[in-house]
């Protein structure tokens, strides 16, 4: 396993290119298999999150190329299978459920399980689907779902799922008649997926706020053009935090303003000057970092991605910090790696108080999940001295060329094997 070892204290001062989006990327790959034929998709990312999800369409019998713009097969779909090998090691593999079963009728998905951040159920997307019409029975760790013919139907969603209401889009596009999803998530994602469908031949309306209209077709086909993925948000966003948590100034280019208006206005309360691009954002900081209160939210509210990113930035201001995590259960597991740096945090249940310090200083420390690690790579960019970063195969799940692209800005920083001298 990697490492990565971080000489902190430089303020980092340039242009970061944002790639595509993990979570854009992710669905789309999957939204593929409602249209038989090649499609052709741009400015994915190359991420490990994203192989997993080509290689579970070549395991259902749809190959792809990469290259600048990713082909996939999808004319035959020989099973309707996500085995456990595969989802196990991505959760989000459980978004095969809607398109197989609005292609094949059929959909044997392993469940997810548990990750670092939580449980991570999944009974909105059953309950949404069973609406459609699918059945599902669960044995030997995995859904079991069968329908005859989908049919439109009027949804509630108990809470704005993400995937949940991409399983669902996924498949009410080929149900006869309406669907109305209400209490939708709301996510750019979502609304990239959505316009994705559209391209499809889906008729998809409100993609993107609470409330999607469907109104079902009959069949679905490649568009005439490769499609181009949104910039990854939460990619740009810790970038930005690279920039205000380092003194630095950092221009993320292909980034959307509009994605990030949370974390942009947090970022000026706590000091930073933002300049908001047509396409792009720069963020850059000279004075103090000022305390911030954070309460995570669905979109467009404060993103639960960005919050432990947010979190090595506030435990550097002069006064206290509250920051609610209310999506997951478990998510500040980056809270004990921080304190390893000279951090101080109470938490204190879904609320932890962080009390600024003047300095962090390097040290070893643990990835344990993908935003995790991403924020333990921030403080050691601030800490002083050497920080090294263990198990940062989570970092390459979410972040495309990291080093390269923290080098590019300045930093000092390089990848080694653990167990070896960095
Ligand atoms: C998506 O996960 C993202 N992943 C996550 O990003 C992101 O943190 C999350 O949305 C919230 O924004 C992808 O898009 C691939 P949810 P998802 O369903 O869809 C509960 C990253 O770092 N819930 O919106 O799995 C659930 O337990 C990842 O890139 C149910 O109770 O999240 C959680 O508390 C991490 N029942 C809350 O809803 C369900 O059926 C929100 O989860 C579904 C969800």
């Amino acid at each position: 396993m990697d490492k990565l070892l971080i000489e902190g204290g430089i303020p980092l001062v340039g242009r970061v290119p944002v790639s595509g989006a993990k979570n854009a990327a992710l669905p789309l790959l999957m939204a593929t298999i409602v249209a038989p034929g090649e499609h052709r998709l741009a400015n994915l990312p190359e991420l490990a999150d994203v192989e997993s999800m080509l290689s579970l369409l070549g395991r259902i019998g749809c190959p792809s190329l990469l290259g600048p713009i990713v082909r996939v097969d999808t004319s035959r779909v020989a099973w309707c299978e996500a085995p456990y090998d595969l989802v196990r090691k991505m959760r989000a593999s459980v978004l095969a459920l809607g398109p197989l079963l609005a292609r094949c009728g059929e959909a044997h998905v392993s469940l997810p399980g548990g990750c670092a951040i939580g449980v991570r159920p999944i009974d909105q997307h059953l309950r949404g689907l069973e609406a459609l019409g699918c059945t599902f029975r669960m044995e030997g760790g995995y859904v079991h779902g069968k329908v005859s013919k989908l049919k439109g139907a009027e949804i509630y969603l108990d809470m704005p799922t993400v995937t949940g209401t991409e399983n669902i889009l996924m498949a009410a596009v080929l149900a006869e008649g309406h669907t109305l999803i209400s209490n939708a998530a709301a996510e750019p994602e979502v609304e990239e997926l959505g316009a994705f469908l559209n391209s499809l031949g889906a008729k998809i309306e409100g993609a993107g706020t609470a409330t999607i209209r469907i109104e079902g077709v009959t069949s679905l086909a490649p568009p005439p053009r490769p499609w181009h993925i949104l910039p990854d948000r939460i990619e740009a966003g810790t970038y930005l935090v690279a920039a205000a948590i380092t003194g630095g100034d950092i221009t993320c280019e292909n980034a959307r303003a509009k994605d990030l208006v949370a974390v942009l206005a947090v970022l000026e309360r706590a000091g930073c000057t933002v300049e908001r691009g047509e396409d792009y954002i720069r963020v850059s900081r000279t004075g103090p970092v000022h305390p911030v209160n954070i309460t995570t939210a669905p979109h467009p509210g404060f993103p639960t991605d960005m919050q432990a990113q947010l979190m090595a930035l506030l435990s550097l201001t002069g006064g206290d910090s509250q920051i609610r995590e209310t999506i997951f259960e478990n998510r500040f597991m980056h809270v004990a790696e921080l304190l390893r740096l000279g951090a101080h945090i109470d938490v204190n249940g879904n609320l932890a108080t962080v009390h600024g310090v003047p300095e962090m200083r390097g040290a070893t420390v643990m990835a344990t999940d993908l935003r995790a690690s991403a924020s333990l790579v921030l403080a050691g960019l601030a800490a002083k001295g050497r920080t090294e970063i263990l198990r940062i195969y989570h970092l390459d799940r979410g972040y495309e060329h990291l080093a390269e692209k923290l080098r590019a800005v300045g930093a000092n920083v390089k990848r080694a094997e653990e167990g070896r001298p960095g």
